[in-house]
């Protein structure tokens, strides 16, 4: 099958590209950015992403200039638009102006990559070095306001530069330049989710030979369409799933699993019950990713535990997951990227693993989306395929712990630079005593929320100056709307852990949460919905709050917050207030990014 590379400078987005591509119907796959060309000599068009890095700097990253001799087209896009300058003897330099946003380009040339757009096209940039001088036999065929080589061509040899991304939703023009592009490569369209299908089946067979998997299941549509991928490839009789129920699970889920996994005709599935190892070995802890890796870590050490008293030789198991891309990319997992949270599936012991090759993960190249086309193919139930998310860390995440109450040092300061932002809509801002994840400018950031409250008003103007105030004040990640009580001026903390009767608080309200969107119908719309708990009550003492966090996504790579219907939400509200030791309800207006979807 005809199939396109991108090679991979550590953007966050770089694998957006890839996934645009396949569904223009070539096949594209991942490498890293640095492959030497003998890597590349299998694919029709090479295209180089972006990356935090500048092209000159001490650690930059370079790609094998030979790629440019293979004789297939090369597109760069930013980082590596401003590398084909580099490489082939233009040069970059410090833009005068930050580019970050929107921007409108002028087209000088419509030929090539850019054979299907309007003479003004409206993109999305993010970068600060760029390209000053073309390299000899380009021309500059686009400019903005800010920067002059915005685009640039070498129609002879084929190869192309953007500083723009074509593979975000905000270029309107991006899916245009990537099919132009496709076109230029000949390749042929083969790739469709069928092919998918019986391509990864024949490799699950050429990679298990005649041994067999021991898969981790989690019920989720990720692991379901993986456990019966390998069914498919290699017959039940040889895919061991088993389900851990960590303790940290939704009310009533794992009995759920266990009929959901039954109906779609999964009939090899094996539960163990390891409530009590995971609260042991979470007892004390509260830094979100020890947290995650001790809960990853244990995965395994059951998985290890199960297959001994099984009486399996490791020798003819391999471990089998249901992984996704942005598991491996959230993890730092290419080799340029960062990590912005440990995704349980891809603990270091796992990657020791699958360095040395013991690990099938049928999906690692997909995205939740594709994943559900797999799914729908396979004959899995609407109902499944389009389950909300579940992290495999579960409540464990969403869940806050405390050790003591995280004080902003120069919290006056702050607050009164967040209240000039919202005087002028009623509105007052307070910085709460915790801290959440957050994803900005490719990096993780791990920083305070901020409640706002007051007057109420619509929730365009909320996500506006959420915007701002995640803009402009550098000590703040994320932003939510108090819903209940009326005020918030003072908040009381306690040193809390993950405890059993917490996780049973939490799932209280996370089954209030799903129940009621199941009920009026919001299920669809919203593409996950967490139910956070935080040790943080709002004028009580000894109590906590609730956050709520829906969100509307495609590939969990990018997000907004869910703007919810207001009664419903009081309803939502009053329903919540009425479990014990609940005293605030909050709402999270905070995009990804700068938040990521889950707190920690
Ligand atoms: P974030 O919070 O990074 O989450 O915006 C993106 C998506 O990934 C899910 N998630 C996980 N899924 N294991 C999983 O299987 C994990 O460790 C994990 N952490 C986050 C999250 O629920 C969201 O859908």
């Amino acid at each position: 099958m005809d199939k396109i590379v991108v090679l991979d400078f550590g953007g966050q987005y770089a694998h957006l590209i890839a996934n645009r591509i396949r569904r223009l119907g070539v096949y594209c796959e991942i490498k890293d950015g640095e492959v030497s060309k003998d890597e590349l000599l299998d694919y029709k068009g090479i295209i180089l992403s972006g990356g935090p890095a500048t092209v000159s700097g001490p650690d930059s990253l370079v790609c094998d200039p030979g790629l440019f001799n293979i004789g297939v087209p090369v597109l760069g896009i930013c980082y590596g638009h401003q590398l084909i300058a580099h490489i082939l003897g233009g040069r970059v330099d410090k833009g005068e102006v930050r580019e970050y946003g929107h921007a409108n380009i002028h087209f000088y040339e419509r030929k090539g990559i850019l054979a299907d757009i309007g003479e003004n096209e409206d993109v999305w940039m993010s970068h600060f070095d760029q390209v000053v001088e073309v390299p000899d036999g380009f021309k500059v065929v686009g400019s903005s306001s800010d920067c002059e080589v915005a685009a640039m061509s070498n129609y002879e040899r084929n190869i192309y530069g953007i500083q723009f991304h074509p593979e975000v939703a905000h270029t309107p023009c991006g899916m245009r330049v990537l099919e132009s592009f496709v076109e230029l490569t000949n390749a042929k369209r083969e790739w469709d989710i069928d092919k998918y299908i019986d391509n990864i089946t024949e490799e699950i067979k050429s990679i298990i030979g005649d041994k067999k998997v021991f898969l981790m299941v989690s019920g989720g549509v990720d692991s379901t369409v993986a456990f019966l991928l390998l069914e498919k490839a290699l017959g039940s009789d040889r895919v061991y799933g088993l389900f851990v129920d960590t303790g940290l699970l939704r009310m009533g889920e794992r009995e759920q699993v266990e009929s959901e996994l039954k109906e779609v005709g999964i009939t090899n599935l094996h539960v163990y019950d390891a409530s009590t190892e995971y609260f042991e070995a979470l007892k004390d802890k509260y830094e979100p990713e020890e947290k995650r890796k001790i809960i990853g870590n244990l995965f395994l050490d059951i998985q290890g535990k199960v297959s001994d008293e099984l009486g399996l030789d490791p020798e003819n198991w391999f471990l089998g997951q249901g992984t996704i891309y942005p598991d491996t990319i959230e993890t730092g997992g290419t080799k340029h990227s960062h990590t912005i949270k440990t995704h349980h599936n891809q603990v270091p012991r796992v990657l020791k693993m699958k360095e040395e090759g013991k690990v099938i993960e049928p999906l690692e190249q997909l995205y939740k989306d594709e994943v559900r086309m797999v799914g729908e193919k396979l004959g899995l139930s609407k109902k499944m395929v389009w389950k909300h998310p579940f992290p495999g860390p579960g409540l464990g995440v969403r869940t806050l712990c405390m050790k003591q109450a995280d004080e902003m040092e120069n919290i006056k300061a702050v607050e009164i630079k967040i209240n000039e932002i919202l005087v002028g809509d009623g509105l007052m801002g307070k910085i709460l005593p915790i801290k959440s994840v957050g994803v900005q400018g490719d990096e993780r950031t791990y920083k305070h929320p901020v409640v706002i409250y007051g007057k109420r008003c619509d929730w365009s103007r909320l996500n506006i100056l959420s915007t701002q105030i995640t803009n402009q004040i550098p000590e703040v990640n994320r932003v939510m709307l108090g819903l209940s009580p009326a005020k918030f001026n003072d908040f009381s903390t306690k040193n809390s852990y993950l405890t059993s009767e917490r996780i049973l608080k939490i799932q209280k309200a996370d089954k209030i949460v799903m129940d009621y969107i199941y009920e009026i119908g919001f299920d669809k719309d919203i593409w996950q919905f967490p139910t956070v708990m935080i040790p943080v009550g709002v004028g009580a003492t000894d109590s906590e709050s609730i956050v709520l966090r829906p969100v509307e996504s495609t590939e969990a790579m990018t997000a907004s917050f869910y703007q919810m219907d207001s009664e419903k939400l009081d309803e939502l509200t009053k329903r919540l207030l009425e479990i014990d030791g609940i005293s605030g309800i909050f709402y999270d207006l905070t995009n990804k990014p700068p938040g990521t979807i889950e707190w920690e």
